[in-house]
This record gives structure tokens, C-alpha cells and sequence, in this order.
């Protein structure tokens, strides 16, 4: 298959990337059709743009402003320009720190999707693993979901439970829900960009 009837991709980070590293290394081994047209992040520095460069994808460091939970019109029309000069079809948010606001959903109307590390509604926000650990829940996980306006609250595509273990600490779990991460999300990627997920309201409906 020719690289240019490839869905594109554009990949919005905020930290080092280890689940765009799970998206790359699925599309390197053909499994999943597509290709990361752009990586954005919010971060200078931050390793998720080393691995794009690294990859010879185009990498970008766009300033948020002043805000500390969401872009400013500024940096939300340099992604949105960004995105389309690179011909991004679908946005996925890979570790990106920020909220994404109404211009942004209209650019890509049902096409951002995101990964949370818990088994959404349970523990929206920040450090959600943690969140899981101090309620004492037995089970979590993670889940890949269309975004919204809220946070963490867009319809769910897909989810993955992950045991909490007596001796977890807050890394220990994190790190195993991230490894159900790299598995889950390029799997959903790949039956969203082909097409096998419908979305009505909130349920999403998967062709096998
Ligand atoms: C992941 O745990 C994801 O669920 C959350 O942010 C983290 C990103 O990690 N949204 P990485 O940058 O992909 O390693």
C-alpha cells in the first residue's frame, strides 16, 4: 500500500511519548494503516518530539500561553494550521496535558481521540492511577475515547481492565496500566481508521 492513500494522523503530546512509540512501532509492522503526519507538543523539549525527530516526522513545539489547563486562541489556531497544512484526518491525543476547546472541535469534528489510564467515568483528571490506588479499587484500566468539551467525558471506544495488585504502589500500577496502553490504543486506531467503529451519541459500535 502506497504511503499516500494512508490515513493521516496528527499526534498532540505533552510528555515523553511512549504511547506514540506504541502507534509507530504498530504501523511499522503493517498492522496498523496509517501514518503520523505531524507531532505537536506543548512542551518544549519533551521526548515525544526527540521521537518524532528521531523518526523524521515533522515535530512541533507550540507555546500554550498563558493558560494552564487549555491552549490560548493563539496556539490553538498554530495546532489547528498545523494539522491541516499537514493533512491530518484524525487528532490523537497521546499524553497531551491540555483541554481542547470549542475551535478545535469544529476543525475535527468526531476525529480527536484520546487514552485515559482508568476505566472511564471512574477517576476522570489528573493522575488517575493514583486516584484508583487511594479509593482502593480492585480493578482499573484504561480507555480510549472520542473527545469532547468536558474532560474525560467523550464516548467511549474501547476500554481495558488492569488488576490493582496488594502491593501496587502508584508507579507500579501506572506502569502496568501503560502497558495495557500500548496494546489498546493502536488496536483502536487501526479499527477506527478503517472505518470498523460507529459512533451514535454515546455508544460506539464496532464491526468485527
Ligand atoms: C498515559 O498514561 C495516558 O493515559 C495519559 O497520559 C499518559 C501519556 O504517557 N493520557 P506517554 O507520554 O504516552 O508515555
Amino acid at each position: 500500500m502506497g504511503d499516500e492513500i494512508l490515513p493521516k494522523i496528527g499526534i498532540l503530546g505533552s510528555g515523553k511519548g511512549s504511547n506514540f512509540g506504541a502507534i509507530l512501532r504498530s504501523i511499522q509492522s503493517g498492522d496498523l494503516p496509517a501514518q503520523v503526519s505531524v507531532v505537536i507538543s506543548d512542551v518544549e523539549g519533551a521526548g515525544i518530539l526527540d521521537l518524532a525527530a528521531a523518526h523524521n516526522i515533522p515535530a512541533h513545539f507550540v507555546a500554550p500561553g498563558k493558560f494552564r489547563a487549555r491552549l490560548d486562541e493563539e496556539a490553538e489556531s498554530s495546532c489547528i494550521r498545523l494539522l491541516t497544512e499537514h493533512g491530518a484526518q484524525w487528532v490523537v491525543l497521546a499524553g497531551f496535558m491540555r483541554v481542547l476547546k470549542g475551535a478545535f472541535l469544529e476543525a475535527f469534528p468526531e476525529r480527536i481521540v484520546n487514552i485515559h489510564p482508568s476505566l472511564l467515568p471512574s477517576f476522570p483528571g489528573l493522575r488517575a492511577w493514583e486516584q484508583a490506588c487511594d479509593y482502593g479499587v480492585k480493578y482499573t484500566g484504561c480507555t480510549v475515547h472520542m473527545v469532547d468539551r468536558g474532560i474525560d467525558t467523550g464516548t467511549i471506544l474501547a476500554q481495558e481492565p488492569v488488576p490493582v495488585l496488594d502491593n501496587d504502589t502508584p508507579d507500579s500500577l501506572h506502569q502496568r496500566i501503560q502497558q495495557s496502553e500500548w496494546i489498546l490504543y493502536p488496536a483502536v486506531l487501526k479499527a477506527l481508521v478503517s472505518g470498523r467503529i460507529t459512533i451514535r451519541g454515546r455508544n460506539a459500535f464496532w464491526k468485527r
